[in-house]
């Protein structure tokens, strides 16, 4: 069975270098290029954890001790033909102490990454940005902290594609769901809500959530990468990756409800909207040529009844 995952010489196609490969969408990522013939490199920390599933046997890891020379060594020794930047440190609404790691995850280390890439001759880049970057529809209003150090970043790559040859695609994605998702999300919540038959305590719920499912997210990866590679991208180019369709968050309960055939108690209203709540989502990125989701909802949902999340759920405490 792992062997067939093997790709032969060849038919290797590329080689990738993915940093967060270790994350919800990285992992899916790291494990679709495997499967698709790519040559994978990962940049990890010495204490990141792989996931268990069986392509991670075909990737090659890089640990990054934090420094520069080892960022150049980790793409030295790669040699990618395309970077897909993924790592990032989320939160919501930070705390005095999360400050400097969001700046280490979310410029320090994209930086070295772009630097090591110029010094090594490598020009091919996917960055990763959110549609929280474009509170109340504008084009630019952080939600948070963690989406200002996405435009912090985005503003650096800028002066690398302006300056120094790099060639780079941002997808700004927007809410993303699948299955192997061990985040602690919406979907989690309301199947622990059901199981333990504990009611859940919400905002009053009509905030739009703009959902897009994991695979349809990995082809916009992947048609990006080809965009880079065939050279249609002389710059920096940027895209939404959104579904189009937002629902309102009651509304995707019941879906949920009816797709899974679960019981979840809702208490709405229960908490307040948080701080710079989301209640429309960005409408007005662009699509990437070629891309469009393909995967319904209530498709999705139906896959995610049927591949339970293998992080155990806590203890029923109502
Ligand atoms: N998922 C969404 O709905 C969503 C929406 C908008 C934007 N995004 C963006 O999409 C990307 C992937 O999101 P995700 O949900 O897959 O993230 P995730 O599950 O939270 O994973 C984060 C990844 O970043 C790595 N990382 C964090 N700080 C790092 C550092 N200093 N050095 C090296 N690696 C570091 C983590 O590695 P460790 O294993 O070492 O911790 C992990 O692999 C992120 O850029 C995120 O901002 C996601």
């Amino acid at each position: 069975m792992l062997i067939s995952l093997m790709p032969s010489k060849n038919t290797i196609k590329s080689v990738a270098l993915i940093s967060g490969a270790t994350g919800f969408v990285g992992a899916h990522l790291s494990r679709r290029l495997v499967r698709d013939g790519w040559q994978v490199h990962i940049l990890c920390r010495a204490e990141s954890q792989l996931p268990s599933a069986p392509e991670f046997a075909y990737v090659t890891k890089h640990i990054h001790d934090g420094g520069m020379q080892s960022m150049v060594d980790c793409v030295t020794q790669a040699k990618p033909d395309v970077v897909f930047h993924l790592a990032s440190l989320a939160s919501s609404q930070h705390t005095a102490n999360e400050v400097d790691s969001l700046i280490q995850s979310n410029v320090l280390f994209g930086n070295q990454l772009l630097e090591a890439m110029k010094l090594n001759g490598v020009n091919c880049f996917i960055n990763t940005g959110t549609f929280w970057q474009h509170y109340n529809n504008e084009d630019y209003n952080p939600v948070c902290l963690y989406a200002a150090t996405k435009q912090a970043f985005e503003a650096i790559l800028e002066y690398y594609a302006q300056a120094c040859g790099i060639r780079a695609i941002t997808l700004k994605l927007f809410d993303t769901y699948g299955p192997d998702d061990l985040r602690q999300k919406l979907f989690h919540w309301l199947n622990k809500a059901a199981k333990t038959n504990c009611p859940l305590d919400m905002s009053a719920g009509e905030q739009l959530i703009d959902l897009v499912h994991i695979d349809d997210v990995i082809e916009a990866y992947l048609i990006a990468a080809k965009r880079l590679l065939d050279g249609k991208v002389p710059q920096h180019e940027r895209y939404a990756v959104s579904s189009g369709q937002p629902l309102p968050l009651r509304k995707l309960v019941e879906i949920y409800a009816a797709v899974t055939g679960q019981v979840v108690k809702v208490n709405w209203g229960a908490r307040p909207y948080r701080f710079r709540e989301v209640m429309r989502p960005w409408s007005r990125g662009v699509r990437l040529e070629g891309w469009k989701p393909h995967i319904e909802l209530e498709e999705g949902l139906k896959e995610l009844k049927s591949r339970p999340c293998e992080k155990p759920l806590l203890p029923n405490k109502c």
